[in-house]
């Protein structure tokens, strides 16, 4: 094996840690959905995580608004006991520090008495604080909430900005079902907000490693010119659970696959692999080229639309030698459910770079392993110069770009085996990111928390990119509620532990390729 060459000290030991030229003003972060399962096993994490490593502002509060009765100091408690966990052993004072900025309402999210009382405590923390009425407001709340509650904030006048201060909304996914509803969604926030006060959530894009496809791809200048139809053969890019629905049965059962990580995750991640490099790395920039592949994006005929995507369900099977129940028999889920826990497609990409070539999109859950990486096989060598040699006989370059849980990059390419003879084999070079960096990445939402403190979208989905999105999957999802249409677009039934049905893997036999090992 092949080791990239550690980099140099001075970038190991790089103290900012997101290499952010400022720091974020003065902030007040008002998160509703306080007592919820994002809130606790992400956003206190990921805010305490820039906590410890001094990339929130001095002067800030965290005002968590729920249904659910608890007091300041239960809900201190609470994150106290959260926090304290095996990673934090050494920073029992920083946890404490941090709790006494943390600060509770509980109320009905329609009652307007829980904004009265709400304006009323923000405008007291604003002043405690000196943070100059500064706020973010995180929408971590059920999706049929985010318009009352926003229309509430905006009759209060909390929505307002200028010069000299800022609100922002935070909106999680799924933001819409389909292409109306998302569309319907998008007015009435804009009735109360500009675009740019709307931050849409991706969480995938705030990851280190996807963050990191643009740097591969534009601060090197090796790949780009093989980035296209002349040398890439086709890309394949999964994102695999083996977790089942859990808990969140009365959501994904109205969701599927297509829904949950489609039309948001898996675009994010076919837009930073295929798109043009932007003007600059900045939010018009980036989102300009995601717009323009989006709409280069090939609509899959919904006449045979079976050739084109296939979708499946989990049915019981085995999970690291455990025995776990098909998806009908989960909790929570209808056990007549038609909802496609999985999904494969494959997309064509209609311009110039990769007019010709299958971007093939595999996403599921319960299935063999939890892996997401992106595997880019290049084409054949055009000529051999080895007798005995055909081009098929050598095999294709290969890169993976793997993004979780194994973050790193391996490009496999041939060289010659050692000996007399003239023999060949295939090595790996391999860059494992906590093997040269020295820890884990970062979590998601910590790079995605700072960004919008510091005012920069560009990892957020803006409204056009966001719609385009839909329109893609929007005649999709349709189809498949079609009762006559079942037929044709059967919903296979796969074992947990698998990687899908077989016919998933048919899609790929049938244009002579297969999935890459992951
Ligand atoms: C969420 C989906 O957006 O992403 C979940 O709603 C899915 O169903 C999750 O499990 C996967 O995220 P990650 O970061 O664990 O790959």
């Amino acid at each position: 094996m092949i080791k990239l060459i550690q980099p140099e000290k001075k970038i190991l030991t790089c103290k900012d840690f997101f290499c952010t030229e400022s720091l974020p003003k003065p902030t007040g972060i008002i998160i509703f959905g306080a007592s919820g399962d994002l809130t606790h096993r992400k956003l206190i994490p990921s805010l305490f995580g820039l906590f410890l490593k001094d990339l929130l502002p001095k002067n800030f509060y965290i005002l968590g608004i729920a249904r659910t009765n608890f007091t300041d100091d239960e809900f201190r408690e609470k994150i106290i006991s959260e926090l304290s966990n095996e990673d934090n052993t050494s920073n029992g004072d920083k946890i404490q520090a941090f709790s006494k900025r943390c600060f509770y309402l509980s109320g009905d999210y329609e009652s307007l008495s829980l904004y009265s009382d709400l304006k009323w405590s923000i405008k007291s923390l604003d002043k405690e604080f000196y943070t100059d009425r500064n706020r973010i407001f995180y929408m971590a709340v059920p999706p049929d909430l985010y318009t009352p509650i926003i229309d509430n904030l905006g009759d209060l006048g909390l929505t307002y900005d200028d010069d000299s201060s800022y609100s922002r909304v935070i909106v999680e996914k799924p933001f819409g079902f389909d292409l109306e509803s998302a569309v319907e969604l998008d007015k009435k926030l804009h009735l109360v907000l500009r675009e740019d006060q709307i931050y849409r959530i991706d969480h995938y894009l705030g990851k280190e490693t996807v963050q990191n496809i643009l740097i591969f791809r534009f601060a090197n200048s090796l790949f780009e010119p093989v980035w296209n139809n002349r040398y890439i053969d086709n890309f394949q890019i999964t994102v695999a659970e083996d977790l089942g629905v859990e808990h969140r049965a009365g959501y994904y059962d109205h969701a599927g696959v297509i829904r949950d990580m489609f039309q948001n995750h898996m675009m994010q991640l076919l837009s930073l692999v295929a798109m043009e490099p932007p003007a600059s790395f900045d939010a018009d920039g980036v989102h300009d080229e995601k717009i323009k592949l989006f709409r280069s994006v090939r609509k899959f005929p919904e006449n045979e639309l079976n050739r084109w995507i296939i979708r499946g369900q989990y049915g019981a099977g085995e999970i690291d030698g455990k025995e776990v129940v098909e998806y009908r028999h989960e909790k929570g889920v209808n056990p007549e459910s038609k909802t496609e826990t999985f999904a494969t497609g494959k997309f064509l990409i209609d311009n110039w770079r990769w007019s010709g070539v299958p971007f093939y999109m595999r996403s599921g859950k319960r299935l063999q392993k939890r892996v997401s990486e992106i595997v880019v096989t290049f084409k054949h060598v055009p000529h051999s110069i080895f007798p005995q040699l055909s081009t098929d006989n050598i095999p294709p370059n290969i890169l993976r770009i793997n993004i979780q849980p194994e973050e790193g990059i391996v490009l496999s390419f041939q060289a010659k085996h050692p000996g007399p003879k003239l023999c060949m084999s295939t090595l790996t070079m391999n860059f494992d990111y906590e093997e040269v960096f020295g820890e884990k990445p970062p979590d998601a939402y910590e790079r995605l928390l700072l960004d919008c403190m510091l005012g920069d979208q560009t990892l957020f989905v803006r409204d056009d990119v966001m719609k385009e999105s839909w329109s893609i999957f929007t005649p999709i999802i349709q189809n498949w509620q079609n009762e006559q249409e079942l037929v044709k677009n059967e919903l296979h039934i796969y074992p947990s532990g698998s990687w899908g049905p077989m016919e998933a893997d048919e899609l790929l036999q049938k244009d002579g390729r297969s999935w890459h090992q992951l």
